[in-house]
């Protein structure tokens, strides 16, 4: 069997842009779960508080998938996730050191001896909580490769049962590290007892070249994210790497556990979480990636499919027809739908959920899965910050005003603004209100669904007074509310954040 390892929420959480808060992270949590991910990293607990809480709730929540933290090879780390672990049904523990002679040099500045006493000392410590350890020489394909076979003996004596081998800055090609795998599999003593792993990042475009290379060469994990999301250029996407295996049963004969009819809702979900849209042409989950256009293509998958077809769209959970639901749907289709989108909601979140499935269906005929996904994301009644209600007055060549009823806590607003076209003038009025500090950095809109009462979908990113990127997102069938909605998403974000380092004392 090959494990298949997600780091979504660790290694592509962490990457500008893909910041998550708990509530999504749980969300994303137990859609990993559905579609069949033998581990999740849930995260670095270490790092923030936030980061140690969504570590703590994803390992009380999903009790089928392993949940691993990742530290870094010393007790505070450690420690740290030990703690977050205690209750996790499955708990793994990922620690991780730095092997190539640049990073013990100019990073670390340490010794390979000294690189090796830590990593003896991290994996014991894990070791003495869970038997699942998993062990990282960080930058290994730039290491001494006999350096590494010297520092993974040690760290498989220590107690580790998988060595991850991470292509840190996505430096290597298939062929190099597929024979790295080999060749550490063949010299590591007491190599033919644990897992061999991939962690390839996406830097020169192979890192799915390589996660494959790796397993043709013995890897019976592989490492990898939703979308491919990560440091820099991203990781092996995780919906690449189980669909080339399984459209070549011939080349990959061995069982991966992933239901692949979840690729695509979980992609979705991502996408919609993180405001962050795949491009058309990526592969499996892009909007063209099923899309014949050609004439020629076109012919010839009328007369046979497999003339241009190596996958069913059906396999990879979409559905060429995605209208869904409309105003007459009831409550239990529109929860079907929802977890086949994998969204659980509880009782009383379905019935807020509900209300606002009605309002939509109510303003636009279709309702899309993206529909329903932005409804179920929709939790401004829980949050401090709401726009209310807003009515914007525009004419062309004229400056714009926004009226806007904004709630703060249990407190509402009511502010005019004026300025030089509708969004400028509710985010004066949303600032106004709320006292926001700080500058729009970049804006951008599209469209949800191809219809013509399409929901607008914005994301923004703010720059803070103290330099900080902040991401938000809004959707509504409105652009410019939609707008609104977003930079409020700013408001609700920081708001946490600072909910938070007030509770540690920051
Ligand atoms: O890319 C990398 O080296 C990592 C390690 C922490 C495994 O993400
Ligand atoms: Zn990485």
């Amino acid at each position: 069997m090959i494990k298949i390892f997600d780091t979504t929420l660790r290694d592509g959480e962490q990457s500008p842009g893909f910041s998550m808060n708990l509530r999504e992270k749980l969300m994303m949590a137990q859609q990993l779960e559905n579609l069949g991910v033998d581990v999740i990293e849930a995260g670095f607990a270490a790092a923030s508080p936030e980061d140690f809480e969504s570590v703590k709730q994803i390992g009380d929540v999903c009790k089928k998938a392993e949940i691993c933290g990742l530290a870094r090879c010393n007790e505070i780390d450690i420690e740290s996730t030990i703690k977050a672990l205690k209750t996790a049904a499955k708990p793994r523990i990922h620690v991780f050191i730095a092997t190539s002679d640049i990073h013990l040099e100019h990073k670390l500045k340490i010794s390979r001896d000294e690189a090796i006493k830590k990593a003896i000392m991290g994996v014991k410590m894990a070791k003495s909580f869970t038997d699942m350890v998993d062990f990282s020489p960080e930058d290994a394909t730039r290491s001494d490769w006999n350096f590494l076979v010297e520092i993974l003996n040690e760290a498989v004596k220590a107690g580790a049962d998988t060595l991850n081998i991470p292509d840190t800055v996505g430096y290597s090609t298939p062929e190099e590290y597929g024979a790295l795998i080999k060749f550490l599999k063949g010299k590591v003593v007491g190599g033919d007892k644990v897992i061999f792993s991939t962690h390839c990042h996406d830097d020169l475009g192979l890192a799915v070249a390589n996660s494959l290379a790796g397993v043709m060469n013995g890897a019976k994990q592989v490492e990898c994210t939703i979308n491919g999301i990560g440091e820099r250029a991203g990781n092996a996407a995780l919906e690449e790497v189980v669909m080339a295996m399984k459209t070549r049963p011939d080349l990959f004969k061995e069982k991966i556990n992933i239901d692949t009819k979840q690729l695509y809702a979980t992609s979705k979900l991502l996408s919609q979480i993180t405001g962050q849209k795949v491009q058309a042409n990526k592969s499996i989950v892009g909007k063209n990636a099923f899309a014949h256009e050609a004439g020629i293509h076109q012919h010839g998958i009328l007369s046979n499919r497999l003339t241009y077809e190596i996958m069913k769209a059906e396999d990879v959970g979409r559905s060429t027809n995605q209208l869904v639901l409309g105003k007459h749907s009831g409550k239990s289709a529109l929860g079907s739908r929802l977890i086949q989108l994998g969204i659980q909601v509880s009782k009383e979140r379905m019935e807020i959920i509900f209300a606002k499935f009605k309002a939509l269906a109510d303003k636009k005929k279709n309702i899309y899965d993206e529909d329903l996904i932005m409804v179920a994301m929709d939790y401004d009644i829980e949050k401090k910050y709401e726009l209310v209600d807003a009515k914007i007055y525009s004419e062309k060549d004229k400056s714009a005003k926004a009226d806007a009823v904004i709630r703060i806590g249990d407190k509402k607003m009511n502010v005019e603004c004026e300025s030089d076209g509708p969004v400028s003038a509710l985010y004066a009025a949303i600032i106004k209100a709320t006292g926001l500090k700080g500058k729009l950095t970049s804006f951008n809109i599209n469209a949800l669904t191809p219809d013509k009462e399409a929901v607008g979908f914005v994301k923004i990113e703010w720059q803070d007074q103290y330099d900080k990127i902040w991401y938000g997102h809004g959707s509504d069938t409105d652009i410019t509310i939609a707008s609104g909605k977003a930079l409020i998403d700013i408001l609700n974000r920081i708001e946490i954040r600072r909910m938070h380092d007030e509770k540690i004392g920051r």
